[in-house]
C-alpha cells in the first residue's frame, strides 16, 4: 500500500506544475524531489508561509546550539518540514517545536556514534544541515569526534541516502596550520566532507554575534573579573568582522533554495572589519559600562585559561579560545558571500544592543544608543 502511495506521489511531482497551484513567492524556490521514500511534503504548494509546504524536508544536527534555533526557525516559517535528530532532554527542544506548523517537526533520539542512527535521521530528507560543534573537548568528544568524525558521518549517510543538498556549517578560519585544534579540524572536516559528499555546500562565518552568543557575551561578562578587560597584544593586532546570527541562518536558507549552490563555499562575514579592541571599547560603551583594557601576555592567559578548563560543565574560556578570538579574520576575496545569497548584511552597531542590553546597569536599561560611539571599521 505504501509503495502504491509512494508511486502515486512520484507521479504527480513529475507533473506538478511550477506555477498555478503554487505561489509566486514559491515558484522561484527550486522543487527538491526526492528519488526515495518520497511524501507529501516535497511538493510546494500554499501562500509561502508557516502553514504552507515549502518543498524541504530537512535534517538539521545541531538544531538544539545557538545557531539551530536560528535556522529551524527560519526553515519553520517557510513552511518546511523539520526532522530534529537530538540526544539532550526532550525538555530541551520544548522552543524549536513552535517553530513549524503542528506536526512539520519531527524530534529524533540521536546517537551521533551509531551510523545506522544518522542514516535514520536522513533517508526521509531531501536537505540536510549540519550544525554540530563544540568550543571545547569533552572527555567523550574531542574535536576530531565533533568536526571530523560525526561530519564524516553525517555526509555519507547523505550520499548514501541519496540526499539533494549538505550544508556543514565550519569556520571563516578554518586552516590545517592554525594555531587552534577547534580551526585545524574543521578544515579537515570539510574536506573529508567533500570527499563523502562532493556536492555538499560549505558555510564559513565569522564570529556570529546575537543574543545566545559566546562572543559579544563573552566579552561583557569580563566585567565579573576585576572590571578590566585582558587582550592579548590590547587586541591591536587583531581584526574581527563579526556577523550577525539571523544573517547567518538567512545564507543558509538562501544555499538550500538556490539551485546553483551545490558544490560552492560561502564566506559568511559582516560588513565591516574591526580592530578587536575597538570592537570591546564598543560593547562597553553600548553597556554604559568604564572599559578598562590591558595586554595580557599569551602565555599568561593560557595559564588562566587552563584553570576554566577544569571545569566539568561549561567552559567559559579555553586556551583553544583564547587563541581562536585572537586569530584575524581571513579574507577570502574570491569566494562567494552573503551579497551572492542575496542578503545584506547587518551592521553590528543595528544589533549590539540586542545581546548587550542585559548586562547594563538598571538605570541605563532604557537609554538609546545615541551615545555609543561607533567603532572605526578599518580595511586590512
Ligand atoms: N558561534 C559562533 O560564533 C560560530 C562561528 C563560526 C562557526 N560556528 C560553527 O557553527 C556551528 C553551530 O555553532 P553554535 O554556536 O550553534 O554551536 P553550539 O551552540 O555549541 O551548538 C552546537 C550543537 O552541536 C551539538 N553537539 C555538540 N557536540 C555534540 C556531540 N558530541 N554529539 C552530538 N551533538 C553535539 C550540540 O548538541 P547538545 O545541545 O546536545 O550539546 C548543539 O546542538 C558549529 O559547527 C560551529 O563550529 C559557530
Amino acid at each position: 500500500m505504501a509503495a502504491v502511495l509512494g508511486r502515486a506521489v512520484w507521479a504527480r511531482a513529475r507533473v506538478l506544475p511550477m506555477s498555478g497551484s503554487v505561489s509566486p513567492g514559491l515558484a522561484s524556490v527550486s522543487i527538491l524531489i526526492q528519488k526515495r521514500k518520497i511524501h507529501h511534503p516535497p511538493i510546494p504548494r500554499g501562500k509561502g508561509g508557516r502553514s504552507s509546504f515549502s518543498g524541504i524536508v530537512a535534517t538539521v544536527f545541531g538544531a538544539t546550539g545557538f545557531l539551530g534555533r536560528y535556522v529551524v526557525n527560519r526553515l519553520g516559517r517557510i513552511g518546511s518540514q523539520v526532522v530534529i535528530p537530538h540526544r539532550c532532554d526532550p525538555y530541551d527542544v520544548n522552543h524549536l517545536r513552535v517553530m513549524g506548523d503542528l506536526g512539520q517537526m519531527t524530534f529524533l533520539d540521536w546517537n551521533p556514534r551509531d551510523i545506522d542512527s544518522t542514516r535514520r535521521a536522513v533517508e526521509h530528507s531531501n536537505v540536510v544541515v549540519n550544525l554540530v560543534g563544540r568550543e571545547w573537548e569533552t572527555w567523550n568528544f574531542k574535536y576530531e569526534d565533533v568536526n571530523v568524525k560525526i561530519a564524516q558521518d553525517i555526509a555519507r549517510a547523505c550520499s548514501e541516502s541519496g540526499v539533494e543538498k549538505l550544508i556543514h556549517v565550519s569556520h571563516l578560519n578554518a586552516h590545517m596550520k592554525s594555531v587552534s585544534k577547534l580551526l585545524r579540524t574543521k578544515a579537515v572536516g570539510e574536506k573529508v566532507v567533500r570527499e563523502e559528499f562532493p556536492g555538499s555546500i560549505i558555510i564559513k562565518p565569522s564570529e556570529i554575534f546575537g543574543r545566545e552568543d559566546k562572543f559579544l557575551n563573552y566579552f561583557a561578562n569580563m566585567r565579573w573579573f576585576g572590571r578590566a578587560t585582558p587582550l592579548i597584544s590590547m587586541g591591536m593586532k587583531t581584526v574581527k568582522q563579526p556577523v550577525y546570527v539571523v544573517d547567518v541562518a538567512k545564507a543558509i536558507v538562501s544555499a538550500i533554495k538556490d539551485p546553483d549552490s551545490s558544490g560552492k563555499s560561502y564566506i559568511i562575514v559582516g560588513p565591516h572589519r574591526y580592530l578587536l579592541h575597538d570592537l570591546v571599547k564598543y560593547i562597553y560603551a553600548v553597556m554604559h559600562r568604564p572599559f578598562v583594557s590591558y595586554p595580557m601576555p599569551r602565555p599568561i592567559y593560557h595559564l588562566l585559561a587552563r584553570f576554566f578548563e577544569l571545569s566539568p560543565f561549561d567552559q567559559w574560556t579555553s586556551r583553544d579560545k583564547v587563541d581562536r578570538l585572537h586569530i584575524t579574520d581571513f579574507k577570502y576575496p574570491d569566494l562567494p558571500g552573503l551579497e551572492d545569497l542575496g542578503i545584506t548584511p547587518t551592521p553590528i552597531e543595528l544589533k549590539a544592543i540586542e545581546v548587550v542590553r542585559r548586562h547594563r546597569k538598571y538605570r541605563w536599561l532604557d537609554t538609546d544608543l545615541d551615545d555609543a560611539k561607533p567603532a572605526t571599521p578599518v580595511n586590512y
